[in-house]
């Protein structure tokens, strides 16, 4: 695998290239707005490893934050994507029909159940486009105007998308004034109550936040003006939660009561990272509209919403729509990825393999008191850190911890307040899941 590690400088001349220069040149033409987990310069990826500019090889447990499914540069992917671009890279899909787009809408239905198996898709660049979308076509097919969401809920940082975010006042800090009409309650939050009620599994919840929304309802947002419910079947971004198995079901009823439509918005639980095709078929429910993005463009940008053939119906032509949407090259991506994953049998892969890392941390507990809370679902894992009463450690702590993790190799995220992330490629095997444990375990020890 060659690795480019030349480049032409201002001067036109052929300069090798190193991570050192990599981050000094970035520093001097990049917004500080973006926050780096790392100071790694990544020159490659192969499988579940990225490598930098001196060819030190990292475990990547963000998976470009939970999207490389299959992994890096997957020799189908990378093949169906050189096929795309000597063919067609772009045409945009108001000026007419594309097969790319058309299969991509019909591999997304063949992977939900009923009635969006036969529902209809519209194809966008990103998961908060995608929300957004959802947002529009509640919005325009019911003529209401609320929607309600939930504090610890991330749907992205664009406007539209940030006024339904709840996970972080630091999104939203000096942006009064988003777009008008969102509420939000808390979800419902087991491992560390929002009520005070102490941890406790999610089948022991206290159920207080349902008194929230009956609250919200009757004093904030009239039920006739409810447009939808958003949320996320697991929380991603915001602590990888996973909610009593009764959340789900009650906000359907809600939503069948009110008549507002149910949006899940599964742009991080999506497309198998949690052992299913989709998150919201670990409970049965089945949403009005589902919003995705990330892993479904293989790596490149894709967002999508599908929702109910008699929904999208009545939306009109031209109420929507975007010039790069359902982009014939990252539809083939995702598409290939959708192949891969199938015959590779990803989805018992995540089950299996996210199981197996949770055991690790889960049997490290007693020994290493700053784990706390492990929860997931699949390759969806979270590792809480707690101090010596148990607390959170501070968000800035746990960079440091994750800063001192890439520097032995292991390359990650947070999600929550205090929490790793790992959300690795679905390819990872069991030997490579004990390695990336031993090592995580090894640098909270000599941490502690
Ligand atoms: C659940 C969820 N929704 C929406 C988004 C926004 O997606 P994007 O960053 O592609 O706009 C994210 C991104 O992390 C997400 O996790």
């Amino acid at each position: 695998m060659t690795q480019r590690t030349y480049e032409i400088n201002a001067n036109g001349e052929l300069q090798r290239t190193t991570s050192e220069a990599v981050i000094a040149r970035d520093r001097e033409v990049v917004s500080p707005a973006i926050y780096r987990y790392t100071d790694i310069a990544f020159a490659r990826g192969e499988g579940v490893f990225l490598y930098d500019f001196e060819g030190r090889r990292y475990y990547d447990m963000a998976a470009g934050i939970a999207t490389m499914n299959v992994g890096h540069c997957h020799p189908r992917v990378v093949k169906a994507i050189a096929e795309q671009a000597q063919t067609l890279i772009h045409a945009a899909s108001h000026v007419g029909y594309m097969a790319p787009y058309v299969e991509m809408a019909e591999a997304l239905r063949s992977l939900l159940p009923a009635p969006l198996s036969e529902g209809k898709a519209l194809l966008v660049n990103s998961g908060s486009e995608a929300v957004e979308s959802a947002i529009k076509l509640a919005r325009a097919v019911t003529g209401r105007s609320m929607v309600l969401a939930f504090m610890d809920g991330f749907h992205g940082r664009p406007m539209g998308a940030l006024a339904v975010t709840g996970s972080s006042s630091g999104y939203r800090r000096h942006l009064g004034g988003l777009l008008v009409g969102a509420e939000h309650v808390p979800y419902p939050n087991c491992a560390r109550c929002t009520f005070g009620h102490g941890p406790r599994s999610p089948e022991s919840c206290c159920g207080q936040w349902r008194a929230f929304i009956q609250m919200t309802l009757d004093k904030l947002v009239h039920p006739d003006d409810l447009a939808a419910i958003i949320v996320e079947p697991i929380v991603g971004e915001g602590g990888y939660i996973v909610p009593p198995s009764d959340f789900l079901p009650t906000l359907r009823a809600i939503c069948n009561r009110t008549g507002a439509l149910l949006i899940a918005d599964e742009v991080q639980t999506g497309l198998g990272r949690t052992g299913r095709w989709f998150a919201v078929e670990h409970t049965g429910v089945v949403p009005d509209i589902i919003a995705m993005g990330k892993a479904i463009g293989g790596g490149l940008p894709l967002g999508a919403i599908m929702a109910r053939a008699d929904l999208m119906d009545r939306w009109w032509p031209a109420a929507h729509g975007s010039t790069f949407g359902g982009n014939p090259i990252a539809c083939r991506a995702g598409l290939e990825t959708i192949a891969i994953m199938r015959e590779e049998h990803l989805l018992d892969n995540a089950v299996r393999v996210g199981q197996r890392l949770m055991q690790h941390f889960e049997s490290t507990r007693a020994e290493l008191p700053i784990i706390g809370d492990v929860r997931g679902k699949g390759l969806m894992v979270a590792v809480d850190l707690v101090d010596e009463h148990g607390q959170p450690i501070s968000t800035d702590r746990v960079k440091q911890v994750i800063k001192a993790l890439a520097r032995r190799g292991v390359v990650m995220t947070k999600c929550g307040p205090s929490a790793l992330r790992l959300a690795p490629a679905l390819i990872l095997t069991e030997p490579q899941a004990d390695e990336v444990a031993s090592q995580i375990i090894e640098a909270l020890r000599s941490l502690s």
